[in-house]
């Protein structure tokens, strides 16, 4: 049998994160050009049931069984072969390699996640549906984030732009055009920062005190909606004052840092029309945004002002 290659996306969040934990729009896009890879690969010489997990980005080489139980790797694997109803599992072997930096906002868990679950059940004869790989995925994400909003595994798994607003049942998901492209600088802090410890932090403040965080996540609503609006009629550079908008408000709640901020200011101050903290902040990523022209020189400046590592990627939908 030949090996089976499945791939998906980077992702990063352009509007609303943290807000959407708490059922407000937002909207997040893939970055194709990182991508997480699982190749899943027979293995007839060794016994029935015996799975090799080989990660070497992470050192990671192991029979899963032999993972901690609720290691994610071996929790995929497991909802995998519970999905299909797999009595008698093969032997295989799934090696997983990426290019998406880990536990930067850029999604790297989820499209590792997504990588081996369409890849292992393609191995074992089925196809799953969006829906239901985007449904696994999720549990997943529980293990990494704790109460995570849903928005990661959707656009890893769609690998298109995505409007995600989480219901009282079933979450909205709409993908949607890009007429116009834009692009995005993606600068790493490179402070590590666990998106699950930003999300806990702000549930504690807004258990606190209801009436101070609400406001600001309406407030997050309204711009996720402007900003849509403005995506779809061909005017994307012109959101650049509605990402200064929502870094200033997600400062309020407390989840940007100084490097954050300081990266914000240099972006623009080099011609990004705006730029935000993008995913759990603390740490981790900033966006800015730009078109094809200052791309370069807004990531240089991202650079010399302290950034560990930029990427750019460009957002177009025909
Ligand atoms: O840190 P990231 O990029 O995985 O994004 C987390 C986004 C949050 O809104 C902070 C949490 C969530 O689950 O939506």
């Amino acid at each position: 049998m030949p090996a089976i290659t499945s791939s998906a996306p980077g992702k990063i969040i352009l509007f609303g994160e943290h807000a959407v934990v708490y059922n407000r729009p937002a909207i997040a896009v893939p970055v194709q050009k990182l991508q997480a890879r699982a190749v899943v690969i027979a293995e007839p010489l060794a016994p029935a049931g015996r799975v090799r997990i080989e990660a070497p980005d992470i050192h990671l080489s192991s029979d899963y069984e032999s993972l901690a139980p609720d290691h994610p790797l071996r929790v995929t694997l497991q909802s995998v072969f519970r999905e299909l109803g797999i009595q008698r599992i093969p032997a295989f072997s799934v090696r997983i390699s990426s290019t998406i930096p880990v536990a930067s906002g850029l999604g790297s868990g989820t499209a590792v996640t997504v990588a081996v679950i369409r890849a292992a059940a393609t191995f074992l004869g089925r196809t799953l549906a969006d829906d239901k790989v985007s449904e696994l995925a999720y549990e997943i994400e529980k293990i990494y984030h704790g109460t995570p909003s849903g928005i990661d595994n959707t656009v890893v798994v769609y690998n298109h732009p995505v409007f995600f607003q989480r219901g009282m049942a079933q979450p909205t998901i709409e993908t949607f055009r890009v007429p116009a492209p834009f692009w995005l600088v993606i600068a790493d802090t490179g402070i590590r920062s666990a998106t699950a410890q930003a999300v806990g932090e702000l549930r504690l403040k807004w258990q606190d005190n209801p009436t101070a965080y609400e406001p600001l996540f309406d407030q997050v609503a309204d711009i996720v909606l402007q900003a849509r609006e403005l995506i779809e009629r061909g005017r994307p550079l012109d959101m650049g004052p509605l990402m200064l908008e929502n870094h200033t408000l997600l400062q309020a709640m407390g989840v940007s840092s100084p490097e954050l901020d300081h990266l914000v200011e240099v972006a623009v101050a080099a011609g990004a029309f705006g730029a935000k903290l993008s995913g759990g902040g603390k740490g981790g990523n900033m966006i800015a945004l730009t078109d094809r022209e200052n791309a370069g020189q807004v990531a240089e400046a991202l650079l010399a002002g302290g950034a560990a590592q930029t990427y750019l990627t460009e957002v177009y939908e025909r």
